[in-house]
């Protein structure tokens, strides 16, 4: 099968968040299942220039958006069984951020034009385009009206993928004809109309054969207001042609055996550098060098609904354990300056490290022995994938993907994989961390083996990438059914 795989950012090229981590890792998974995958994003000025100098130019050619033409300049780099399109246009892309701008909405669209119009132009015919979160939105709708203008869409379906709802695209309706080159009978309630604005994640669920998100849980979620900021009602009427999909994780670049960032490797059969990792980490954090005292972490964006107005509340409760504390991630003031000054006032056990760094990360997620992650909505979540992958155990809310990647431990059976908790509260939440340190200072043989089942669970896109495949399958072969 032939397939385009469209998002805005792509691991290893470009990374805010765990969306370039997808992008990165599932066509890769697809493309070694015997599938043509390529994917496309924008060749942003921030993209490196040891990948650039890997590319090759395919061609230039204008295409009109609405009244403006627009010059798409192709570049092409293959890594592995993935082919990688980069659509180059200075105007656009050559801004010292991705996001953020006051004419993303315009960015956006051109992209999303310039995703319709390469396959015409490489002479390629992909039965699926699979787009991901409102900066692809318009790719679905566009492709309505494309697939009778390009014989090589003519049978392409799209896929659309929700990684967080939180972030929709709305724009004011003048935006739609100036703009997207769209005409009113695009701004309706089956589309893109939204309270009198216009919703690309609206527009793209509505035009889209088909929906999923990044977790089942996260699927069920969403049809509740609580976590669909407002798309509820429409996520409810397209629930028919929509599921929920668990994020895998690239088990080659998440793997303590070969971390070149590690002080020590290790493995499930032998867990002797974990200790070495925590010993480093603790120096490197101005830690105390204390073997047994177990070491929570927190690694994220530090912005409330990850759980963070729970994790203050009860921070107090949690340094009467004799634990340490680190922390690592940027984001709101507040709660970088609560962290700040925890910091100062348990100057050998809670560590602040208020900044984004991959390498330091490797080294908290060998070095800390639980994490914690309270999230009050997480469509899937990365970061306790890659704990369990370094025998880190999780403390978590049971949402979105935390829910079906962390099933809770009984320590009568020494089943399941984390601590949990259901209810936002920072009892509740307190509650599963005293039951993880609990096992912690008194089970040690329960606890090496929770660490070792943590590390060999099959965290890997094998069996998602199926769950995919399954999809295009269904829909690319409608065509073919005579009724
Ligand atoms: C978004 C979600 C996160 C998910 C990621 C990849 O960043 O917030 O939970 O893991 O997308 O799908």
């Amino acid at each position: 099968m032939k397939i385009l795989f469209a998002a805005s950012e792509v691991a290893p090229f470009v990374k805010t968040g765990g969306l370039a981590d997808v992008a990165g890792s599932l066509p890769a998974a697809l493309a070694a299942h015997g599938h043509d995958v390529r994917v496309i994003l924008p060749l942003y000025s921030n993209i490196n220039e040891s990948w650039r100098d890997q590319m090759t130019f395919v061609k230039h050619f204008h295409f009109p958006l609405s009244w403006r033409n627009s010059y798409c300049g192709l570049f092409q780099l293959k890594l592995g069984n993935v082919l990688y399109y980069f659509v180059d246009n200075e105007y656009y892309f050559k801004r010292h951020s991705l996001y953020g701008h006051f004419d993303d909405g315009e960015r956006f669209a051109y992209f999303s034009r310039a995703v319709i119009e390469v396959p015409d132009q490489v002479s390629w015919s992909p039965n699926i385009i699979h787009c991901n979160d409102w900066q692809t939105g318009l790719v679905p709708v566009y492709l309505l009206e494309a697939k009778h203008r390009f014989p090589c869409l003519s049978k392409t379906k799209s896929v659309f993928t929700i990684h967080n709802i939180e972030y929709q695209g709305r724009y004011d309706k003048t935006i739609l004809g100036d703009v997207f080159g769209l005409d009113s009978s695009y701004f309706r309630e089956d589309m893109l109309a939204y309270y009198g604005d216009v919703n690309l994640t609206k527009g793209a669920i509505y035009a889209s054969d088909y929906v999923t998100t990044v977790s089942p849980t996260y699927a069920k979620e969403l049809q509740y207001s609580f976590y669909a900021h407002g798309l509820e009602g429409v996520i409810a009427a397209n629930y028919y042609k929509m599921s929920g999909i668990l994020n895998g994780l690239d088990i080659q670049q998440y793997n303590p055996n070969l971390d070149p960032d590690l002080t020590a490797t290790y493995s499930s059969d032998d867990l002797a550098g974990k200790a070495i990792c925590k010993n480093a980490l603790q120096k490197e954090c101005g830690l105390e060098l204390l073997p047994d005292v177990p070491i929570i972490a927190c690694i994220s964006r530090l912005v409330s609904h990850k759980g963070y107005d729970l994790i203050t509340a009860a921070f107090p409760k949690i340094m009467e354990h004799n634990v340490q504390f680190v922390i690592l991630g940027t984001g709101d003031w507040g709660i970088e300056a609560f962290f700040r000054s925890a910091a100062k006032r348990y100057p050998e056990r809670v560590s602040a490290n208020l900044l984004y760094s991959t390498k330091l990360s490797a080294k908290i997620y060998a070095g800390a022995d639980i994490l914690l992650m309270p999230s009050i909505s997480e469509p899937c979540g990365l970061t306790q994938m890659i704990a369990m992958r370094y025998g880190t155990v999780p403390v978590v809310r049971l949402t979105g993907g935390l829910k079906d990647s962390v099933p809770s431990y009984n320590p009568a059976t020494g089943k399941g994989l984390g601590f949990t908790f259901g209810n936002i509260t920072a009892g509740d939440m307190l509650s599963a961390v005293d039951r993880a340190l609990e096992l912690y200072d008194t089970e040690p043989l329960k606890w090496r083996q929770l660490m070792r089942n943590e590390m060999e669970v099959d965290l890997s896109w094998d069996k998602s990438a199926l769950a995919y495949e399954e999809i295009y399958c269904k829909l690319s072969h409608n065509d073919l059914d005579p009724d």
